[in-house]
């Protein structure tokens, strides 16, 4: 596909999604970042594709999340966006934040799947290349990974950074106290963890009660993904699983059978409570995240631009009553 010619908005940062600063670093975010797991593989539209990633940038968006096994095939996410880096964006990089992680299965044999040194760093330099970049601003440990020293993991991650591949790095879905070694361990290699990467939504809280209170202590930043779960917190599946919709497609990571007759109900609770807030559900349950400043971002997974425009107008009113909060909270669980 050749690309049209595109020229940013003037406005992307006076009339923007704003930004907080990740943790004690002097990073900031934008409050809404775009992920690119799935609506950006091989299979998907690329025109939408393309239109989603300058409409995102044109409203401040700078930060775009990525993994070496985004995308349908794996890998596609980023060899796209990488044609798109090129072509579009490659004289805006230092307005970019690109993160991309190692961690889940990728290629085959033993070394194509985990926490080891061997695998993570020759899957950052297979990143780099698919991205047509000379370093990401984050890097991640996917996942942990029980077989492998955390001292180890972190010892890669801080090497990267040392060689200027990445200039931060971060984790994803470490249990606590594997995610407390890995602050420690990467403190003392001078190379301090940035940022948590979690699933946090008003249907999985879990993240409350220890991840986030832990990062905050050591100065680590949070962001949170899938804040819509997956597209539960929408009105998409209110009466029946759409077609075209993550929960129909074969390759979607959304199963059918998570959509209970029970959530249904939970949903279409929440979603009257969203239209007295005058918001979608969708947007209610992103301001429902960014009420706290312990979020530092949001990442969304939007498949078309008038998803992500709907999800940014929750930044119109991000604040709850007490009321609010206690019947989200009943409903959520
Ligand atoms: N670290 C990790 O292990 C990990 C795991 C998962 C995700 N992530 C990151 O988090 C990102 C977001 O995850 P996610 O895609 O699951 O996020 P999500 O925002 O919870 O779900 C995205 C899906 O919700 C639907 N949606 C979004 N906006 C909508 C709106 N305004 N109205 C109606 N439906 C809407 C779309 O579904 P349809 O496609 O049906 O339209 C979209 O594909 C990923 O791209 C990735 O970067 C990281």
């Amino acid at each position: 596909m050749s690309h049209s010619k595109y020229s940013p908005s003037k406005d992307r940062y006076t009339d923007s999604v704003g930004y907080r600063y990740c943790g004690k670093s002097g990073l900031q975010l934008p409050t809404i970042s775009l992920g690119l797991w799935h609506n950006f593989g091989d299979v998907d539209d690329a025109e939408e594709a393309e239109k989603m990633l300058k409409y995102a940038f044109d409203q401040g968006i700078t930060h775009f999340d990525l993994a070496n096994n985004y995308g349908t095939p794996f890998g596609s996410a980023e060899k796209n966006f990488g044609k798109m880096m090129k072509d579009l964006f490659s004289s805006h990089r230092d307005e970019m934040i690109i993160s991309t992680k190692a961690g889940h299965n990728m290629w085959d044999g033993p070394y194509g799947d985990g926490g080891s040194r061997k695998y993570l760093i020759a899957s950052l330099n297979q990143s780099l290349k698919r991205m047509k970049l000379d370093y990401v601003d984050i890097f991640y440990s996917h996942r942990y990974d029980p077989e492998t020293p955390v001292e180890e993991t972190m010892g890669a991650l801080s090497d990267m950074v040392k060689q200027g591949k990445a200039l931060y790095v971060g984790i994803s879905k470490y249990p606590i106290e594997k995610a407390r070694e890995a602050y420690r361990i990467l403190k003392e290699n001078g190379t301090p963890c940035l940022i948590n990467q979690d699933r946090y939504s008003i249907f999985t809280r879990e993240v409350e009660n220890e991840v986030i209170p832990l990062a905050k202590e050591n100065g680590v930043g949070f962001i949170a993904f899938s804040p819509l779960a997956q597209g539960l917190l929408s009105d998409k599946y209110m009466n029946g699983i759409p077609e075209n919709s993550r929960a129909a497609h074969s390759y979607g990571f959304l199963q059918k059978s998570q959509i209970t007759a029970e959530k249904v109900e939970k949903i279409k609770a929440l979603n009257k409570m969203a239209a007295q807030r005058g918001q979608s559900l969708a947007q209610m349950a992103l301001a429902w995240l960014l009420r706290s400043n312990d979020v530092n971002s949001v990442i969304v997974g939007t498949s078309s631009v008038i998803q992500l425009q709907n999800n940014i107008d929750a930044l119109k009113n991000i604040s709850f009553t007490d009321d609010e909060l206690w019947r989200i909270g009943e409903l959520g669980v």
